[in-house]
């Protein structure tokens, strides 16, 4: 706790002289005291302010001291408490530290030293629970970067990793399959920098004809070529003291690519038929879904550029990678898409979180959010149910978490076999990826329980 913050302690006590006595003392110690004449006007003072630890008399009318700490104690109120008694009550005293968790007890007469030091001692202990609280609100709050969601250990690094490069001016390569978030990511980027004032302008390199991508990135003089009507400005002098993001990076013509790599350089632009150059202050933010790596020994992308693009590279990791992302993932969606279609579905049920958490998502966080919308749209209110998600999702891996589609399990059954032994081997197959849980192997079979109790019993 910040030391320039006042101290503050409330006294509570019946004895008016007794009260003074102790404010005066908590006044010596350079604290600020505030007084209560007993546990219900203490309550209602605890519940308009905070205060670092409390001195209170046991016996007091109205709400004695033992009431007030265990009102304080089912309300979650930690704020150390020291329990004033009388000569031969420490039984009773003893009792009331540990029952009712008071700080400490002190005998009366009350001493200045002795209370001083147990003042001191308490808030101290109030300020690192006060610390704790914080810390802990803080690691909840781990689970997003601005408009980023993600709990699970990788997605954490790539939210380390964005608040570190975020800052500085260096360019970032964002990898990842389609639909885990590359532009998001790059969004996030730019307004956790210095430049989130300015613009952030993207340009996907993959849905414009070749031919036309230079006169986007570097803008055309009137007459440039045939049907340049007027005078353009091009994407690099859009974003300038901006950010400016090149999806799909690999898709750019190499000789394009090499144009750019000299920007890079000098950070200068001269638009297609111009005769001067402009000076740019932009900021490059790259996404790819190949393998960068890949993508240089096809020849797609130049290796100069990547060495140069590559100061940071932030890979996103795959939704089947992270599954553990899901709930959180889910419920941020689903507010997002209640507030878009005016929709007030809260949460899934059980059963339909079971059932995405089964699927390998191909299609990432995207693929979710389709799904989710869908979901949402028929739904309406209420938790979403598992009828309401498309039917094939997440059979064919059944529950297989995290696992790759490649070494999921093969159902085999022997040549031959009659129709009932291939149903009770695939019973068999079922319940051994899901480890035995008969309830969800009967869930994920369509068959009840019961049948299935007598089918592995048979
Ligand atoms: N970590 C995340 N938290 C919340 N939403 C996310 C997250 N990642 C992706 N999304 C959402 O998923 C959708 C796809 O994200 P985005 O467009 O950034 O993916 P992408 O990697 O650029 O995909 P593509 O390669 O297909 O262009 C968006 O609606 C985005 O808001
Ligand atoms: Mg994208």
């Amino acid at each position: 706790m910040a030391e320039l913050e006042p101290i503050r302690i409330l006294v509570v006590d019946d004895d008016a002289e007794q009260r003074d006595a102790v404010a005066r003392m908590v006044v010596a110690k350079g604290y600020i005291p505030e007084t209560a004449q007993h546990g219900e006007e203490a309550l209602e003072k605890l519940g308009g302010a905070s205060f670092n630890a409390i001195v209170t008399d046991l016996f007091m009318p109205l709400l004695d001291g033992a009431q007030l700490l265990r009102t304080l104690l089912e309300r979650g109120d930690l704020t150390p408490a020291i329990v004033l008694t009388g000569f031969g009550d420490i039984s009773h005293a003893v009792s009331i530290v540990h029952d009712l968790r008071a700080f400490w007890f002190l005998e009366k007469p009350v001493q200045t030293e002795v209370l001083h030091a147990l003042l001191e001692r308490a808030v101290r202990q109030e300020s690192l629970a006060r610390e704790a609280a914080m810390l802990q609100r803080q690691a909840g709050y781990r689970g997003t970067l601005v408009d980023m969601v993600g709990a699970s250990k990788t997605m954490q690094q790539v939210f380390a990793l964005i608040q570190r490069v975020a800052p500085s001016a260096a360019s970032v390569l964002i990898s990842g399959e389609s639909g885990t978030g590359k532009e998001l990511a790059a969004r996030a980027i730019h307004k956790l920098s210095p430049r989130a004032g300015g613009p952030f302008v993207a340009i996907n390199c993959a849905a414009l004809p070749e031919h036309l991508i230079e006169s986007e990135l570097f803008g055309h003089e009137r007459g440039a070529f045939t049907g340049a009507m007027a005078r353009r400005i091009g994407c690099f002098e859009q974003a300038n003291r901006g950010t400016l993001f090149l999806d799909e990076i690999t898709e750019m013509p190499i000789g394009t690519q090499a144009k750019l790599l000299r920007v890079l350089q000098d950070g200068k632009i001269r638009r297609l038929g111009g005769t001067s150059e402009t000076y740019v202050d932009v900021r490059i933010v790259a996404a790819t879904n190949r393998p960068p790596e890949t993508a240089i020994q096809e020849k797609r992308l130049r290796e100069d550029l990547y060495y140069r693009l590559n100061v940071f590279q932030i890979a996103l990791p795959a939704l089947r990678h992270r599954k553990e992302d899901l709930p959180i993932l889910v419920d941020a969606l689903i507010n997002e898409l209640n507030a878009k279609h005016d929709c007030k579905v809260d949460g899934l049920e059980p059963e339909a979180l079971a059932r995405l958490m089964c699927h390998a998502w191909p299609g990432n966080v995207r693929e979710l959010r389709n799904v989710l919308e869908r979901g949402v749209i028929v739904a309406r209110e209420g938790a979403l149910r598992l009828q309401q998600l498309p039917p094939t999702l997440g059979i064919p891996q059944m529950n297989l978490p995290a696992a790759d589609t490649q070494t999921a399990p093969v159902f085999k059954f022997r040549e031959g076999a009659t129709l009932d032994e291939v149903e009770r081997a695939y019973i068999q197959f079922t319940l051994s990826l899901i480890g035995n849980n008969k309830r969800r192997a009967a869930k994920i079979l369509g068959i009840g329980e019961r049948t299935l109790h007598s089918r592995v019993a048979e």
